[in-house]
């Protein structure tokens, strides 16, 4: 397993983490990614199941860097700061290393927001703050909401099938020393791949570089600086597979196979 910074913080974080929602796999497929080099674990509140992420983390919670979010309509300070406690206690844990704001909603000022994330990792509850579905302009304003701390990382999506944040986002991003948490990077299942590409490109560059599909999906995302990927794997077997996305890099020749298949 490769690392990579977590912002410009110092601290290392692997390329591959693991995304829980609609999670039903236990402790099994944590243990076996926590094993992996692969501890990043990133849930939500809106996902309704940070209970049973707790759960699967008893015994391994100091190996894992542990990422969740607040839901967009809890932005307001008093909203924000009782929907860290509530996470705090269903994970059952006593921090939150990343806090992320799963949604920008314009109806609440984001100084007010930031201001309440701050004030959480005064208090010790939350190491570093993250965004979601920020563009630029909502990133820049967030960043310049905040007193003392930095933006770490906006978690959105990225795959083959949906390039959009390599018009800026994703420059902006790399600039600016922010990581971007690629969600969906499987494009939500392999099947979605293959409907959007007659060619069988991600077939061709398995059979070439003799890793699987889901391996050479994941590596493409990953060859982007400061990007990680964050699979949802429900069993053991797929972690496993996943994991083994990091470490290598995909040739310019399959590359542009992929380019050729999935066009930005
Ligand atoms: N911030 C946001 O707004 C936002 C939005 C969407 C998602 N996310 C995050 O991103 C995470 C991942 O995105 P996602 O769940 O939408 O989709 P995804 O990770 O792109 O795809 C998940 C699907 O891929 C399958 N899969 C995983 N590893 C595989 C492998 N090695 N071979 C074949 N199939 C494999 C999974 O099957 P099994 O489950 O059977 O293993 C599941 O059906 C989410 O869980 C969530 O944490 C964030």
């Amino acid at each position: 397993m490769d690392f990579q910074e977590l912002g410009t913080s110092g601290v290392q974080i692997p390329d591959i983490g693991l995304g829980t929602w609609k999670y039903t796999g236990g402790a099994e497929p944590f243990r076996r990614a926590v094993e992996l080099g692969a501890g990043f674990i990133d849930t939500a509140e809106g996902y309704r199941n940070e209970e049973e992420v707790g759960k699967a983390l008893e015994g391994i919670r100091d190996k894992v860097f542990l990422a969740t979010k607040v839901s967009p309509g809890n932005l307001h300070e008093k909203d924000l700061l009782k929907a860290a406690d509530q996470s705090l206690k269903k994970l059952n844990v006593d921090v939150i290393d990343l806090y992320q704001i799963h949604w920008p909603n314009d109806e609440i000022p984001i100084a007010e927001t930031m201001g309440a994330m701050e004030s959480l990792v005064d208090a010790g509850k939350v190491r570093f703050i993250g965004v979601s579905n920020f563009f630029v302009g909502q990133m820049q304003e967030a960043q310049d909401s905040l007193a003392n701390a930095r933006i770490v990382t906006n978690q959105v999506r990225y795959s083959l099938i949906d390039r959009s944040i390599e018009s800026a986002l994703l420059a902006y991003c790399q600039e600016q020393g922010v990581t971007v948490i690629a969600y969906s990077p499987l494009a939500t299942g392999l099947g979605k791949l293959s409907d959007k590409d007659r060619t069988k490109a991600v077939e061709t560059v398995a059979a070439n570089t003799g890793k699987s599909q889901a391996q050479v999906a994941l590596n493409w995302c990953l060859r982007q600086p400061r990007v990680m990927v964050i699979p949802k794997a429900n069993s053991a077997t797929h972690v496993e597979d996943d994991c083994g996305a990091s470490g290598w890099r995909l040739s310019d020749s399959d590359l542009a196979i992929l380019d050729a298949a999935y066009p930005r």
